[in-house]
C-alpha cells in the first residue's frame, strides 16, 4: 500500500519557482493499479520521483506498507527502495550488456551470488517472456521487448510496489496493448501494487482499478475508475468517452447517459420514448469493458427545454443512471437563455470547460498530447 500525504515540490530555478506537486493526496491500495492521469507538465513524474525518493519533497509524506520513507535512517532506506521497481518510457537499457546482463545488473548491485543470480534472471525472463532473447542485445529486439526487459529489470528486487512512468507512451498501440496486459497479470500473480502514470486515456481504461487526474500540481478527479464515470461531471468519463459537441438547437435538452453493466441491459432510450411519446434523438455515444464490467455513456437529445423534461430526466435517474444535462452551447450569447435550469440539475461542468470545447477542435484524439502545455484552464481534452 503506497500513502501518498500533502506532498508538496517546489522546483527552484534562477528566481523562479514552479510548484510541481501541490498538496497531493493519494492512497493505493495493495494490490491495485492506480493510474495517474495529466497533460504533460501537470508534476505526474515529480510526484512518481517522490515516491521513490529520487526527489526530496518540500513536505509531506510517503508512506509505503505504513513505513514512512523520509522518515528512515540511509540503511534502511536503501532497503526500502529495493522494494519499489521503476519502470520508464525510454527503457534505459544499457547497450553493450545482452537482455540477461541487463537484468542481471540490479543483481550484482544487490550483491546477489552469481549462481543465484543466473537462477533469478532466467526466472525473470520466463516471467516477462523473453527466454529465447536472453543473448540478444537491446539494439536487436523491439520496443516491446525492451520494455520487457525493463520490467523484468524492475522486478529484480522482489519489490512489492512498482512504478510505471509513461511505460507504454513510446510504444505502439498493439504494443501497448501486450505491455498493459503483462503488467496487470504480473500485478495480479505477484501481488504487486502498481503507481503508474500516464497521458493515455486508453492505459486507464485497459488495466487501472483507480485513477486520480492532475492538473497544475494538484489532484482535481480521483476514486475507483468505475465509480469515476459514473460521477457526475467526471473528467475522466468525458476523456474516455469523447463525444461530438452537439448542434445547438433551440427548444431541446442535451443529456449525457452514463450506465454501468447492469442498467446497459435495459433499454432506457426506448423506454424513455414510449413513456412520454416523444422522439429520444442518439447524438453520440460508445460501451466500453472496463476491469470487470462494461460502462457506457450515450449523449441523446429531447424535445423541449430541460424544464418540460423534469420528468423525462426523473425517470432516467431512478433507473440508475448518471444524468448530466448538457449546457446549451452559447448559454451566455444569444440563444441560450435557459442555461440556469439545466445547470442546477447535474451540477456538471461547474468550470465551463465544456463550452470550450467547440474551441479546441480535435477533440477526439484518445488521449491528452504529450505536448500539450499545461493550462489551469484546459480540460482534459
Ligand atoms: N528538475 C526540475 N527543475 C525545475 N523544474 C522542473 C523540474 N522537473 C520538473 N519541473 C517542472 O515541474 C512541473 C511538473 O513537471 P513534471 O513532473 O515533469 O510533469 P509531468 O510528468 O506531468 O509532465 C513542470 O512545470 C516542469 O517544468
Ligand atoms: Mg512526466
Amino acid at each position: 500500500m503506497i500513502q501518498i500525504e500533502k506532498l508538496r515540490k517546489v522546483y527552484r530555478t534562477r528566481g523562479r519557482e514552479v510548484t510541481a506537486v501541490d498538496g497531493v493526496d493519494l492512497t493505493v491500495a495493495e494490490g491495485e493499479i492506480f493510474g495517474v492521469l495529466g497533460r504533460s507538465g501537470a508534476g505526474k513524474s515529480t510526484l512518481l520521483r517522490c515516491v521513490n525518493l529520487l526527489e526530496r519533497p518540500d513536505s509531506g509524506r510517503v508512506l509505503i506498507d505504513g513505513r514512512d520513507l523520509l522518515a528512515l535512517p540511509g540503511s534502511q532506506l536503501r532497503a526500502a527502495r529495493q522494494g519499489i521497481g521503476m519502470i520508464h518510457q525510454h527503457f534505459g537499457l544499457l547497450g553493450s550488456r545482452t537482455v540477461a546482463g541487463n537484468v542481471a545488473f540490479p543483481l550484482e548491485v544487490m550483491g546477489v551470488p552469481r549462481a543465484e543470480r543466473a537462477e533469478r534472471v532466467a526466472e525473470l525472463l520466463d516471467l516477462v517472456g523473453l527466454t529465447e532473447h536472453a543473448r540478444a542485445y537491446p539494439a536487436q529486439i523491439s520496443g516491446g521487448q525492451k520494455q520487457r526487459v525493463g520490467i523484468a529489470r524492475a522486478l529484480a528486487g522482489r519489490p512489492k510496489v512498482l512504478l510505471s512512468d509513461e511505460a507504454t507512451s513510446a510504444l505502439d498501440p498493439e504494443t501497448t496493448a501486450s505491455i498493459l496486459e503483462l503488467l496487470r497479470g504480473l500485478s495480479r500473480r505477484l501481488g504487486l501494487t502498481v503507481l503508474l502514470i500516464t497521458h493515455e486515456m486508453d492505459v486507464v481504461k485497459r488495466i487501472c482499478d483507480s485513477a486520480a487526474i492532475m492538473r497544475a500540481g494538484r489532484v482535481v478527479e480521483t476514486g475507483p475508475v468505475r465509480e469515476l464515470l459514473l460521477r457526475p461531471g467526471s473528467e475522466l468519463a468525458r476523456g474516455l468517452f469523447p463525444l461530438p459537441e452537439p448542434e445547438p438547437r433551440a427548444g431541446t435538452t442535451v443529456v449525457d447517459v452514463t450506465f454501468d453493466g447492469d442498467s446497459a441491459d435495459r433499454p432506457f432510450v426506448s423506454s424513455l420514448a414510449r413513456t412520454y411519446s416523444i422522439d429520444v434523438n442518439i447524438l453520440g455515444g460508445a460501451v466500453e469493458q472496463i476491469g470487470d464490467g462494461r460502462v457506457g455513456r450515450l449523449r441523446i437529445e429531447l424535445p423541449g427545454d430541460p424544464e418540460v423534461n423534469a420528468a423525462q430526466l426523473a425517470h432516467l435517474r431512478d433507473a440508475g443512471l448518471t444524468v448530466e444535462v448538457r449546457e446549451p452551447a452559447g448559454a451566455d450569447g444569444a440563444s441560450g437563455a435557459d442555461a440556469e435550469g439545466a445547470g442546477g440539475a447535474s451540477g456538471a461542468d461547474a468550470d465551463g470547460t465544456d463550452g470550450a470545447g467547440g474551441a479546441g477542435g480535435a477533440a477526439q484524439d484518445d488521449d491528452l498530447g504529450p505536448d500539450a502545455r499545461t493550462s489551469e484552464e484546459a480540460p482534459l481534452r
